[in-house]
């Protein structure tokens, strides 16, 4: 059967929406990208995003970078440090965002198969955790360099390949290549994950026909991290539910403060924002989004990006409440 799993989003698979996902139904989900370069050089912020919460389901920690030395100091702290917290450690090979490009990393690394190869052995050789890549199908259509890539990638010893089935030049959107990703599946002798717009059990049936063993949802599951349960059922979405999103949104803040606190207790010399500050940025840039369909979400969104409160935002979808403690009271009783 199919496995349905969280892509990697900078900014939303933390731990908190990680394990709302997987009570969602994600056989796995994918940290964000995290700078092996932050990590090699002791960026307390960077070791931040590798926190896994309790709850979870399985995880795997994505990385970026392009120095060999980075990527192998990171392996090895992760290896160190939080080796037990991931299943598998895969290589970001296919970010097109400039501040990930221009030093190298990322997309740029589709440019050169061979350099994918070594970062992946140096990888292999500083943990025993799987390594996987996950990159794209080239720069643009009709310049495949998915074939190079498989083949490097697997000489180097990775255990898995996760194929955005789209070029660079397309960044996040345009037509996927399913074509081109089936010929990826037959050629290659690892599992390989198929991902690019996912949405429904359509487009979910069209990528598992390819014949990858995993098929990876992104930017659909934001606002519905249940979508992962749907899809494996088949069932198309159920129309907007202000109940329903309300409870979602309570969840959500929930494992928020929980994992807020162990940042603050794991973190003692950094700077953790407060509880207030870590709920109203987070209702700004991704709570909203469970209300999306729902009468009045517009405005509710735009009331969001004045929230500067856990109160005030809980006030925005009528719930009472003082602060973190009574609102987690309030929450563990419904
Ligand atoms: C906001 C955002 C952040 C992303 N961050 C990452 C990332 O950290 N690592 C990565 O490999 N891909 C990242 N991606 C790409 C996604 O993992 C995925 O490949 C892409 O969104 C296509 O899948 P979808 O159509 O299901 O969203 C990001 C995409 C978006 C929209």
């Amino acid at each position: 059967m199919t496995r349905f799993v969280l892509a990697p989003l900078a900014d939303f698979t933390d731990a908190p929406f990680r394990r709302l996902c997987s009570e969602g139904g994600a056989d796995l989900a994918y940290t964000e990208m995290v700078s092996a370069a932050g990590l090699a050089h002791g960026s307390l912020p960077t070791q931040q995003l590798l926190e896994t919460m309790d709850g979870e389901g399985p995880v795997a920690c994505q990385i970026f970078g392009a120095d060999e030395r980075d990527v192998a100091a990171a392996t090895a702290l992760i290896q160190r440090t939080c080796r037990a917290s991931f299943c598998e450690l895969n290589l970001n090979a296919g970010c097109p965002m400039t501040k990930v490009v221009r030093t190298g990393a990322g997309a740029k690394l589709i440019e050169d198969p061979e350099k994918i190869g070594r970062l992946v052995r140096t990888m292999a050789e500083n943990t025993d955790l799987p390594v996987t890549v996950k990159t794209r199908l080239g720069l643009r259509p009709k310049e495949n360099a998915i074939f190079e890539i498989l083949d490097a990638a697997e000489q180097a010893g990775a255990r898995g390949i996760i194929v955005h089935a789209r070029y660079v030049s397309q960044l996040h959107s345009g037509p996927v290549d399913l074509e081109t990703l089936a010929e990826v599946v037959r050629r290659a002798h690892v599992p390989v994950t198929g991902n690019g717009s996912v949405t429904d059990p359509a487009s979910a049936a069209a990528m598992a026909a390819t014949g990858v063993a995993a098929v990876m949802v992104g930017r659909a599951a934001l606002k519905e991290p249940g979508i992962f349960r749907r899809l494996k059922a088949g069932e198309p979405p159920s129309p907007p539910d202000v109940e329903k999103a309300r409870k979602l949104f309570l969840r959500h803040l929930d494992f928020l403060l929980k994992f807020r606190d162990r940042l603050a207790g794991r973190f003692p010399g950094d700077r953790i924002p407060s509880a207030d500050a870590f709920a109203a940025l987070k209702m700004r840039t991704h709570l909203f989004r469970y209300f999306s369909g729902c009468p009045g979400a517009a405005a509710l969104r735009a009331r969001f990006g004045t929230v500067r409160t856990l109160a005030d935002g809980c006030r925005c979808v009528g719930v009472e409440t003082s602060g973190a403690t009574n609102y987690l009271c309030k929450v563990n009783a419904m």
